[in-house]
């Protein structure tokens, strides 16, 4: 049975044009790192990958250089820990599928690297998973460990709500409600799945700038060419 049908929202990087919100992503990194992060890996987005986009350089290395890393074997053969880099990608909660789903009972939370292209429905089916917790309708029955959710398909989901009003404290003053957080995570997940979104679009403006005169000239030559022929 499908999940009920999200509503299309209408995210500030919707249009053609509409480059990503930068301090939403910002504000989104948080949201996966304080609250996601303790069960979901992001495999595919490294320490380097955030800088120019919500972190500067020095931010992205400082927050990389509280991450210890296996690293090795070192001259002696040995293998051994070191602080992150900017090349090292972000640390998973898991060693291993077994150990994930030992943490979840039974149930395997996703790679969010790239979930916002894999799910049907995309950011607006997240978001409106994240914030659509209720009780289940009367009827429906839902085994112990497992919590209603109408987006979900089913209904029956493993992951419990993870987002509360005041969860996390935003620096530059947001207020941290539910939807804004869900708002921000899923602006940042969308930006991990598609981190040349913002260069597609310049490169598309200037394709249309470029072709549009392109047409321009070749019309006015045409023009010019064909002047003296009656
Ligand atoms: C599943 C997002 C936090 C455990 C999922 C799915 C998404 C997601 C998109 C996939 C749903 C689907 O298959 O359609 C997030 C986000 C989080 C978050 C954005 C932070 C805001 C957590 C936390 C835990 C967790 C903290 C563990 C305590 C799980 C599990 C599943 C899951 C076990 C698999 C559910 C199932 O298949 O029944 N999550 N999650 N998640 N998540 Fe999370």
């Amino acid at each position: 049975e499908d999940g009920l049908h999200p509503t299309a929202y209408p995210w500030s990087h919707n249009g053609l044009l509409d480059t990503f919100d930068h301090a939403s992503i910002r504000r989104g990194y948080q949201v996966y790192r304080e609250v996601c992060a303790a069960c979901h890996s992001l495999d595919r987005i490294a320490w380097r990958n955030l800088v120019g986009v919500s972190h500067t350089a020095d931010e992205a290395r400082a927050m990389a250089e509280e991450v210890e890393y296996q690293d090795g074997p070192n001259d002696a053969g040995e293998m051994f820990t070191r602080p992150g880099k900017l090349s090292d990608y972000l640390p998973a909660p898991y060693p291993n599928e077994e150990a994930a789903r030992a943490s979840n009972a039974g149930a395997l939370p996703p790679d969010l690297s790239l979930i916002v292209k894999a799910r049907h429905g995309g950011r607006d089916y997240i978001f409106s998973l994240l914030t659509g917790y209720v009780d289940p309708p009367a009827g429906v029955e839902i085994r112990d460990g497992m919590n209603y959710n109408p987006f979900f398909p089913g209904g029956a989901i493993s992951m419990a709500r993870v987002l509360f009003d005041g969860l996390v404290e935003y620096e530059d003053g947001t207020p941290a409600t539910t939807s804004q957080m869900a708002k921000d995570v899923v602006t940042f997940l969308h930006w991990a799945a598609e981190p040349e979104h913002d260069e597609r679009k310049k490169i598309g403006l200037k394709a249309v700038i470029l072709f549009s005169a392109l047409t321009a000239i070749s019309l006015y030559v045409k023009r010019a060419k064909w002047a003296g022929v009656k």
